[in-house]
Protein backbone atom coordinates (compact mmCIF):
# COMPACT_ATOMS: atom_id res chain seq x y z
CA UNK A 1 0.00 0.00 0.00
CA UNK A 2 1.17 3.68 -0.09
CA UNK A 3 2.02 5.86 2.50
CA UNK A 4 1.37 9.67 1.58
CA UNK A 5 -0.02 11.52 4.46
CA UNK A 6 1.05 10.96 7.98
CA UNK A 7 -0.93 11.82 11.42
CA UNK A 8 1.32 12.12 14.61
CA UNK A 9 -0.82 12.31 17.78
CA UNK A 10 1.77 14.33 19.94
CA UNK A 11 3.95 17.22 19.73
CA UNK A 12 6.41 17.06 22.34
CA UNK A 13 10.05 15.78 22.03
CA UNK A 14 9.60 12.87 20.13
CA UNK A 15 6.27 13.53 17.98
CA UNK A 16 7.96 17.26 16.90
CA UNK A 17 11.02 14.90 15.80
CA UNK A 18 8.93 12.42 13.90
CA UNK A 19 7.20 15.41 11.97
CA UNK A 20 10.43 16.93 11.32
CA UNK A 21 12.06 13.75 9.48
CA UNK A 22 8.54 12.70 7.72
CA UNK A 23 8.33 16.26 6.32
CA UNK A 24 11.84 15.99 4.71
CA UNK A 25 11.35 12.41 3.73
CA UNK A 26 7.94 14.56 1.55
CA UNK A 27 5.17 13.22 3.24
CA UNK A 28 2.54 15.26 4.16
CA UNK A 29 2.01 15.63 8.14
CA UNK A 30 -1.05 16.28 10.25
CA UNK A 31 0.93 16.70 13.85
CA UNK A 32 -2.36 17.33 16.90
CA UNK A 33 -1.93 18.28 20.58
CA UNK A 34 -4.52 19.11 22.93
CA UNK A 35 -2.65 21.99 23.44
CA UNK A 36 -2.34 25.28 20.95
CA UNK A 37 1.21 25.92 22.84
CA UNK A 38 2.23 22.79 22.38
CA UNK A 39 1.83 22.74 18.44
CA UNK A 40 3.45 26.42 18.45
CA UNK A 41 6.23 25.20 20.60
CA UNK A 42 6.54 22.37 18.50
CA UNK A 43 7.02 24.04 14.84
CA UNK A 44 9.47 26.27 16.63
CA UNK A 45 11.85 23.66 17.60
CA UNK A 46 11.19 21.72 13.91
CA UNK A 47 12.14 25.23 12.32
CA UNK A 48 14.99 25.94 14.56
CA UNK A 49 16.54 22.22 14.20
CA UNK A 50 16.18 22.34 10.36
CA UNK A 51 17.54 25.56 10.25
CA UNK A 52 20.37 24.06 12.06
CA UNK A 53 20.56 21.51 9.18
CA UNK A 54 20.18 24.00 6.52
CA UNK A 55 23.40 26.42 8.30
CA UNK A 56 25.49 22.95 8.61
CA UNK A 57 24.78 22.10 4.86
CA UNK A 58 23.08 18.88 5.46
CA UNK A 59 20.04 20.36 3.51
CA UNK A 60 19.06 23.07 0.86
CA UNK A 61 17.41 25.77 2.25
CA UNK A 62 14.38 24.94 -0.16
CA UNK A 63 14.10 21.47 1.35
CA UNK A 64 13.31 23.17 4.86
CA UNK A 65 11.01 25.75 3.36
CA UNK A 66 9.38 22.61 1.56
CA UNK A 67 9.10 20.26 4.51
CA UNK A 68 7.65 23.11 6.62
CA UNK A 69 5.04 23.52 4.65
CA UNK A 70 4.13 19.97 4.29
CA UNK A 71 3.34 20.07 8.28
CA UNK A 72 -0.39 20.95 9.25
CA UNK A 73 -0.65 21.43 13.01
CA UNK A 74 -4.03 20.89 14.38
CA UNK A 75 -5.94 20.81 18.02
CA UNK A 76 -8.62 18.29 16.65
CA UNK A 77 -7.47 14.58 16.90
CA UNK A 78 -10.17 14.04 13.86
CA UNK A 79 -7.94 15.79 11.61
CA UNK A 80 -5.52 12.89 12.07
CA UNK A 81 -7.78 10.01 10.94
CA UNK A 82 -7.87 11.10 7.26
CA UNK A 83 -4.33 9.77 6.34
CA UNK A 84 -2.48 6.79 5.22
CA UNK A 85 -0.12 5.94 8.90
CA UNK A 86 -1.32 7.14 11.94
CA UNK A 87 1.42 7.28 14.50
CA UNK A 88 0.94 7.78 18.05
CA UNK A 89 3.65 9.20 20.61
CA UNK A 90 1.86 10.78 23.21
CA UNK A 91 2.70 10.40 26.79
CA UNK A 92 3.84 7.03 28.13
CA UNK A 93 1.08 5.85 29.90
CA UNK A 94 -1.27 3.35 28.76
CA UNK A 95 -4.51 4.83 30.13
CA UNK A 96 -3.75 7.74 27.96
CA UNK A 97 -3.25 6.48 24.49
CA UNK A 98 -5.81 3.93 25.33
CA UNK A 99 -8.13 6.91 25.58
CA UNK A 100 -6.71 9.22 22.09
CA UNK A 101 -7.33 5.29 20.23
CA UNK A 102 -10.85 5.05 21.82
CA UNK A 103 -11.43 9.01 20.49
CA UNK A 104 -9.68 8.63 17.34
CA UNK A 105 -11.27 5.18 15.85
CA UNK A 106 -14.23 6.71 14.48
CA UNK A 107 -12.27 9.05 12.03
CA UNK A 108 -9.87 6.61 10.56
CA UNK A 109 -10.06 5.57 7.19
CA UNK A 110 -10.37 1.87 6.36
CA UNK A 111 -6.92 1.40 5.46
CA UNK A 112 -5.27 3.68 8.35
CA UNK A 113 -2.16 1.77 9.53
CA UNK A 114 -2.25 2.77 13.57
CA UNK A 115 0.92 2.61 15.01
CA UNK A 116 2.26 3.91 18.44
CA UNK A 117 5.52 5.34 18.97
CA UNK A 118 5.43 3.98 22.77
CA UNK A 119 9.16 2.78 24.17
CA UNK A 120 7.83 -0.09 26.32
CA UNK A 121 3.79 -0.55 26.73
CA UNK A 122 2.27 -3.90 25.22
CA UNK A 123 1.54 -3.25 20.86
CA UNK A 124 -0.78 -6.59 21.16
CA UNK A 125 -2.55 -5.07 24.58
CA UNK A 126 -2.92 -1.81 22.71
CA UNK A 127 -4.07 -3.30 19.48
CA UNK A 128 -6.59 -5.22 21.07
CA UNK A 129 -8.73 -2.54 21.69
CA UNK A 130 -8.89 -0.89 18.70
CA UNK A 131 -10.98 -2.59 15.57
CA UNK A 132 -7.44 -3.31 13.55
CA UNK A 133 -5.31 -5.32 15.20
CA UNK A 134 -4.02 -6.75 11.87
CA UNK A 135 -2.88 -3.05 11.04
CA UNK A 136 -1.64 -2.16 14.26
CA UNK A 137 1.89 -2.44 15.39
CA UNK A 138 4.87 -0.48 17.32
CA UNK A 139 6.85 1.94 15.59
CA UNK A 140 9.87 3.12 17.82
CA UNK A 141 11.94 6.59 16.88
CA UNK A 142 14.85 6.87 19.33
CA UNK A 143 15.31 10.74 20.44
CA UNK A 144 16.90 13.14 19.33
CA UNK A 145 14.86 11.46 15.80
CA UNK A 146 16.47 13.99 13.83
CA UNK A 147 19.74 12.30 14.46
CA UNK A 148 19.40 8.56 15.55
CA UNK A 149 19.60 6.24 12.95
CA UNK A 150 17.40 3.41 14.39
CA UNK A 151 13.63 2.29 14.43
CA UNK A 152 12.26 -0.27 16.33
CA UNK A 153 9.84 -1.66 14.72
CA UNK A 154 7.22 -4.18 17.38
CA UNK A 155 4.84 -6.45 15.58
CA UNK A 156 1.75 -7.47 18.10
CA UNK A 157 0.41 -10.62 17.49
CA UNK A 158 -2.10 -10.04 15.09
CA UNK A 159 -0.10 -7.87 13.13
CA UNK A 160 -0.22 -8.72 9.11
CA UNK A 161 2.80 -9.11 6.99
CA UNK A 162 1.69 -5.89 4.50
CA UNK A 163 1.25 -3.46 7.49
CA UNK A 164 4.71 -4.04 8.65
CA UNK A 165 6.06 -3.87 4.93
CA UNK A 166 4.31 -0.50 4.43
CA UNK A 167 6.08 0.46 8.01
CA UNK A 168 9.79 -1.19 7.09
CA UNK A 169 8.98 1.15 3.78
CA UNK A 170 8.47 4.15 5.32
CA UNK A 171 11.57 3.60 7.58
CA UNK A 172 13.24 3.13 4.41
CA UNK A 173 12.24 5.91 2.71
CA UNK A 174 13.23 7.80 5.56
CA UNK A 175 16.97 6.67 5.06
CA UNK A 176 16.83 5.14 8.30
CA UNK A 177 17.49 1.42 9.47
CA UNK A 178 14.84 -0.76 11.39
CA UNK A 179 15.48 -3.54 13.95
CA UNK A 180 12.22 -5.94 14.26
CA UNK A 181 11.60 -6.53 17.95
CA UNK A 182 9.23 -9.30 19.36
CA UNK A 183 6.27 -7.75 21.16
CA UNK A 184 7.63 -8.43 25.10
CA UNK A 185 7.94 -5.71 27.69
CA UNK A 186 10.30 -2.91 26.47
CA UNK A 187 11.24 -4.49 23.60
CA UNK A 188 15.07 -4.30 22.61
CA UNK A 189 16.64 -0.70 23.16
CA UNK A 190 14.95 -0.66 26.65
CA UNK A 191 15.16 -3.82 28.14
CA UNK A 192 18.93 -2.95 27.62
CA UNK A 193 19.07 0.95 27.89
CA UNK A 194 16.80 1.45 31.07
CA UNK A 195 18.48 -1.04 33.42
CA UNK A 196 21.58 0.59 32.92
CA UNK A 197 19.88 3.68 33.85
CA UNK A 198 18.56 3.10 36.34
CA UNK A 199 21.72 0.69 37.94
CA UNK A 200 23.29 4.10 37.20
CA UNK A 201 20.55 5.82 40.06
CA UNK A 202 21.53 2.75 42.23
CA UNK A 203 25.18 3.51 41.82
CA UNK A 204 24.75 6.98 42.70
CA UNK A 205 21.99 6.24 45.33
CA UNK A 206 24.67 3.97 47.38
CA UNK A 207 27.04 6.81 47.14
CA UNK A 208 29.71 4.70 44.97
CA UNK A 209 30.36 8.00 42.68
CA UNK A 210 29.08 11.62 42.30
CA UNK A 211 26.51 12.48 39.17
CA UNK A 212 29.77 13.93 37.46
CA UNK A 213 32.12 10.81 38.32
CA UNK A 214 29.03 7.87 37.35
CA UNK A 215 28.77 9.98 33.65
CA UNK A 216 32.47 10.55 33.04
CA UNK A 217 33.17 6.47 33.91
CA UNK A 218 30.65 5.50 31.07
CA UNK A 219 31.93 8.17 28.68
CA UNK A 220 35.50 8.08 28.78
CA UNK A 221 35.24 4.25 30.08
CA UNK A 222 32.46 2.78 27.54
CA UNK A 223 32.74 5.48 24.84
CA UNK A 224 29.33 6.22 25.23
CA UNK A 225 28.16 9.55 23.52
CA UNK A 226 26.61 10.97 26.82
CA UNK A 227 26.68 9.23 30.57
CA UNK A 228 23.96 7.77 31.87
CA UNK A 229 22.45 10.11 34.20
CA UNK A 230 22.43 12.76 31.48
CA UNK A 231 20.52 10.57 29.37
CA UNK A 232 18.20 9.84 31.64
CA UNK A 233 17.51 13.68 32.11
CA UNK A 234 17.40 13.88 27.93
CA UNK A 235 14.81 11.56 27.69
CA UNK A 236 13.06 12.23 30.78
CA UNK A 237 13.25 10.75 34.18
CA UNK A 238 9.18 10.15 34.58
CA UNK A 239 9.96 7.96 31.34
CA UNK A 240 12.74 6.01 32.69
CA UNK A 241 10.26 5.73 35.25
CA UNK A 242 7.12 4.26 33.32
CA UNK A 243 9.37 2.65 31.33
CA UNK A 244 10.84 0.90 34.59
CA UNK A 245 7.40 0.06 35.90
CA UNK A 246 6.57 -1.59 32.63
CA UNK A 247 9.13 -3.99 33.23
CA UNK A 248 9.51 -4.83 36.65
CA UNK A 249 5.32 -5.48 36.16
CA UNK A 250 5.70 -7.16 32.65
CA UNK A 251 8.48 -9.28 33.66
CA UNK A 252 8.04 -9.72 37.50
CA UNK A 253 11.74 -9.85 38.37
CA UNK A 254 13.47 -7.89 41.12
CA UNK A 255 16.30 -7.19 38.95
CA UNK A 256 13.62 -4.52 37.37
CA UNK A 257 13.07 -2.69 40.62
CA UNK A 258 12.73 0.98 39.92
CA UNK A 259 15.50 2.43 41.67
CA UNK A 260 13.95 4.62 45.10
CA UNK A 261 15.78 7.73 44.45
CA UNK A 262 14.59 7.65 40.23
CA UNK A 263 11.05 7.53 42.24
CA UNK A 264 11.99 10.39 44.57
CA UNK A 265 12.85 12.56 41.94
CA UNK A 266 9.90 12.33 39.79
CA UNK A 267 7.74 12.83 42.57
CA UNK A 268 9.61 16.31 43.33
CA UNK A 269 8.82 16.84 39.69
CA UNK A 270 12.37 17.22 38.44
CA UNK A 271 11.71 15.36 35.35
CA UNK A 272 15.39 16.30 33.48
CA UNK A 273 15.85 18.79 31.36
CA UNK A 274 12.25 19.21 30.51
CA UNK A 275 11.79 20.59 33.86
CA UNK A 276 15.39 22.26 34.13
CA UNK A 277 15.78 20.34 36.89
CA UNK A 278 17.21 16.22 37.47
CA UNK A 279 20.37 14.89 37.99
CA UNK A 280 21.38 17.83 36.46
CA UNK A 281 20.28 21.57 37.06
CA UNK A 282 19.96 23.26 34.10
CA UNK A 283 18.61 26.85 35.56
N1 LIG B 1 17.69 17.92 15.26
C1 LIG B 1 18.61 17.96 14.28
N2 LIG B 1 19.93 17.80 14.51
C2 LIG B 1 20.32 17.63 15.80
C3 LIG B 1 19.40 17.58 16.88
C4 LIG B 1 18.02 17.73 16.55
N3 LIG B 1 17.07 17.67 17.50
N4 LIG B 1 20.10 17.38 18.03
C5 LIG B 1 21.41 17.29 17.69
N5 LIG B 1 21.54 17.44 16.35
C6 LIG B 1 22.78 17.33 15.56
C7 LIG B 1 23.68 18.51 15.76
O1 LIG B 1 23.34 19.56 14.89
C8 LIG B 1 25.05 17.91 15.42
O2 LIG B 1 25.20 17.87 14.03
P1 LIG B 1 26.68 17.79 13.35
O3 LIG B 1 27.21 16.41 13.61
O4 LIG B 1 26.42 18.05 11.92
O5 LIG B 1 27.50 18.86 14.02
C9 LIG B 1 24.92 16.49 15.93
O6 LIG B 1 23.51 16.21 16.04
C10 LIG B 1 25.55 16.34 17.28
O7 LIG B 1 24.96 17.30 18.17
P2 LIG B 1 25.77 18.29 19.09
O8 LIG B 1 27.06 18.68 18.45
O9 LIG B 1 24.83 19.38 19.54
O10 LIG B 1 26.04 17.49 20.43
P3 LIG B 1 26.70 16.10 20.65
O11 LIG B 1 27.84 15.80 19.75
O12 LIG B 1 26.93 16.08 22.12
O13 LIG B 1 25.54 15.03 20.29
C11 LIG B 1 23.63 13.75 20.74
C12 LIG B 1 24.26 15.13 20.82
C13 LIG B 1 23.44 13.35 19.30
C14 LIG B 1 22.29 13.86 21.45
C15 LIG B 1 24.61 12.71 21.42
O14 LIG B 1 24.96 13.16 22.71
C16 LIG B 1 24.01 11.34 21.57
O15 LIG B 1 24.02 10.54 20.63
N6 LIG B 1 23.48 11.03 22.78
C17 LIG B 1 22.85 9.75 23.05
C18 LIG B 1 21.43 9.79 22.54
C19 LIG B 1 20.73 8.51 22.80
O16 LIG B 1 21.23 7.55 23.38
N7 LIG B 1 19.47 8.47 22.39
C20 LIG B 1 18.60 7.33 22.60
C21 LIG B 1 17.81 7.60 23.81
S1 LIG B 1 16.79 6.24 24.16
C22 LIG B 1 15.45 6.52 23.27
O17 LIG B 1 15.23 7.51 22.64
C23 LIG B 1 14.46 5.43 23.37
C24 LIG B 1 13.44 5.60 24.39
O18 LIG B 1 12.37 5.05 24.16
C25 LIG B 1 13.64 6.24 25.68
Amino acid sequence: MTIQKIGIIGAGQMGNGIAHVMALADYDVVLNDVSQQALDSAIESIEKNMARQVSKGKIPAEAMSTAMARITPTLALADVGATDLVIEAATERETIKQAIFDELLPHLLPHTILTSNTSSISITRLASRTDRPERFMGFHFMNPVPVMQLVELIRGIATDKETYAACHGVVERLNKTAASAEDFPAFIVNRILMPMINEAVYTLYEGVGSVQSIDLSLKLGANHPMGPLELADFIGLDTCLAIMNVLHDGLADTKYRPCPLLTKYVEAGWLGRKTQRGFYDYR
